[in-house]
């Protein structure tokens, strides 16, 4: 369960782009972070992996406190948490497998993940999830020779390759053409059923939010004004999430408040 208590981030000392927020995330729930460029839904993933450090608040995933982790905890903390990113992240010149398996490099020791040795065990294991998302013939391939679609199902593999405790994802399917996004959407909701894992995906595509996950969390200039199943995502809803400006939303304008 990932536990977030009153989370705020300031970046300098500007207004806070996280203010106070509060988000609960159990089970293998897929949840869609929706909100305007600059609502802060890359700011928050990025604080749950601690990409960059929160000003103040609580994250918690499954018991442990995420906040006040540093050096050997911050990194054994971070191997818990799979990351997808929009433009996948791959390393073009190294094989589909390398790029694999460096979802491993948490947990090798120095000399093994620079000869890379990697264990019988995690190469099995690579093997089954690449058969999973239908990669594993491009095992040997340069990630560089890649469609789209296939170089984000390498970075989900990735993710997986950690035994993440969750799987965050910062607009995975933005560089994608409407079939692919659709099948990788899939892919991931399909995913945390089966791995029994809970997803958080920041995304703009409101008809693919609705559809493909269980929960959708609407951000606005740093707060949470709406959580809800995607049904209850009314035209309303939406208006509030997207329309206004910092200033209308000091005032004290805010679904969640209002209602
Ligand atoms: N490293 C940083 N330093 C200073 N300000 C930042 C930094 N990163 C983000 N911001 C600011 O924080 C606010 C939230 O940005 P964030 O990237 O979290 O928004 P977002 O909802 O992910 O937007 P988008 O939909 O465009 O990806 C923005 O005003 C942005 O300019
Ligand atoms: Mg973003």
């Amino acid at each position: 369960m990932l536990k977030i208590t009153d989370l705020v981030k300031r970046y300098g000392s500007g207004e806070p782009v996280l203010k106070n927020l509060d988000l609960t995330v159990e089970g293998e729930t897929v949840v869609s972070v929706i909100g305007s460029s600059g609502a802060g839904k890359s700011t928050l993933l990025r604080c749950i992996n601690r990409l960059v450090e929160p000003t103040s608040g609580s994250i918690v995933l499954n018991g442990a406190e995420l906040t006040k982790l540093r050096g050997r905890e911050l990194r054994m903390a971070r191997r818990r948490i799979g990351m997808v990113f929009q433009s996948f992240n791959l390393v073009d010149r190294l094989t589909v497998m390398e790029n694999v398996m460096s979802g491993r490099l948490g947990y090798l020791s120095t000399w093994a993940a620079v000869s890379r040795r990697y264990p019988k065990e995690d190469i099995r294991r690579a093997f089954e999830l690449m058969e999973r998302v239908g990669i594993a013939h491009y095992a040997d391939n340069r990630a560089d020779g890649l469609s789209g679609g296939e170089r984000q199902r390498v970075g989900v593999v990735r993710a997986l390759m950690q035994q993440p405790e969750i799987l965050l994802a910062d607009e995975p399917t933005a560089s994608l053409d409407p079939k692919t996004s659709e099948q990788i959407m899939q892919l991931l909701r399909d995913l945390a059923g089966e791995l029994k894992l809970p997803v958080l995906i920041n995304i703009h595509n409101v008809t693919e939010a609705k559809q493909y996950t269980d929960r959708i969390v609407g951000m606005r200039y740093g707060r949470i004004i709406f959580d809800d199943a995607p049904a209850a995502l009314t035209e309303d809803a939406m208006e509030a999430i997207y329309s206004g400006s910092p200033a209308a939303d000091r005032a004290g304008a805010g679904l969640k408040e209002a209602s």
